[in-house]
């Protein structure tokens, strides 16, 4: 089971969008996803219409370590993708957690729970700085942070997200590394000068910084987006195909140009996702 967590300590970003496409995308491969909703607003636990919903969530894991998927997990209309739906209205959970002797590390302890009914776990965190989110950290194998190319965001990830990395550092001593962290431009404009010349200075800047890396894949500022969000559904499922006169590919293709980057052992699956799509269009066109 991979762990990845959604991150960045700047809010707006677009965290829980990349959380929702992607846990969708990578079910519509066959992967079996858990969505982990940790941010207190709970938009993640809301993206997606719940065919069953758990009477617990985040809140009955991490207060009680409460086990038992089947009060635990929800299930969407979406095959393989489930939620642990936000439910720390009164943001307890930070307290608590920091007042708890094993408070970072108790996700990470709870994660066997998890192992052999899940492919992936993808937690969305909230933006800003909190145990929560340094206990997501933890318990990740790899941190994506969207990053917008504006000059503002750009240093807040320099203040916020890099020094939530740096500080967590010391628990190397207890043979835990913070995991890899791949910023992720997102939103990037079809025609700006000014985006141009702050996802350049990104990669420059971050060519050869250790532990960080820029993806090569960016997500660009399209209206599949809010519009599939609007309907609940991941927005590869809303845009097949690129529109005439857009530069930008279609959704489908970056998300599976994005997935691929993340995890390339599933690649093979990825490319099947739009595969599925050719192959359903030609059957259509054959019965016409
Ligand atoms: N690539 C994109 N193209 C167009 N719109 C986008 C894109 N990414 C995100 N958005 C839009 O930007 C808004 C903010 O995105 P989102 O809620 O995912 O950010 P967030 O980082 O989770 O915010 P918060 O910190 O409040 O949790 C949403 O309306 C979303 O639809
Ligand atoms: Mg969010």
């Amino acid at each position: 089971m991979r762990v990845i967590s959604i991150l960045s300590t700047k809010g707006g970003v677009g965290k829980t969008t990349v959380a929702a496409n992607l846990g969708g995308f990578m079910a519509d491969a066959g992967l079996r996803v858990l969505l982990l909703d940790l941010d207190a607003q709970p938009t993640l636990s809301s993206y997606y219409e719940l065919t069953k919903r758990a009477p617990g969530g985040i809140y009955e894991l991490l207060a009680f370590n409460e086990t038992d998927l089947a009060r635990l997990v929800s299930s969407t209309g979406i095959d393989g993708l489930d939620v642990l739906v936000s439910n720390d209205a009164h943001r307890q959970l930070g307290t608590l957690l920091l007042n708890a002797a094993d408070g970072r590390l108790r996700l990470r302890n709870l994660l066997p729970a998890f192992r052999e009914h899940y492919d992936l776990l993808l937690i969305d965190t909230q933006g800003a700085r909190s145990v929560l989110l340094e206990m997501a950290v933890l318990a990740s194998d790899l941190a994506v942070s969207p990053v917008t190319p504006e000059i503002l965001a750009a240093r807040e990830l320099r203040r916020g997200t890099l020094q939530l990395v740096e500080d967590i550092a010391p628990y190397r001593q207890l043979g835990l590394s913070p995991p890899p962290l791949y910023l992720l431009i997102n939103r990037m404009p079809a025609i700006s000068a000014n985006a141009r010349l702050v996802q350049q200075t990104l990669r420059l800047i971050f060519r050869e910084h250790p532990g960080v890396q820029v993806l090569d894949s960016e997500i660009p500022a399209i209206e599949a987006f809010p519009r599939a969000a609007t309907r609940g559904l991941p927005a590869h499922r809303v845009e097949r195909r690129r529109p005439s006169g857009r530069l930008a590919a279609s959704a489908l293709e970056i998300l599976c140009g994005f997935a691929s980057e993340l995890c390339p052992e599933w690649r093979g699956r990825f490319s099947q996702v739009s595969g599925k799509d050719e192959r359903k269009r030609e059957r259509h066109a054959e019965s016409t």
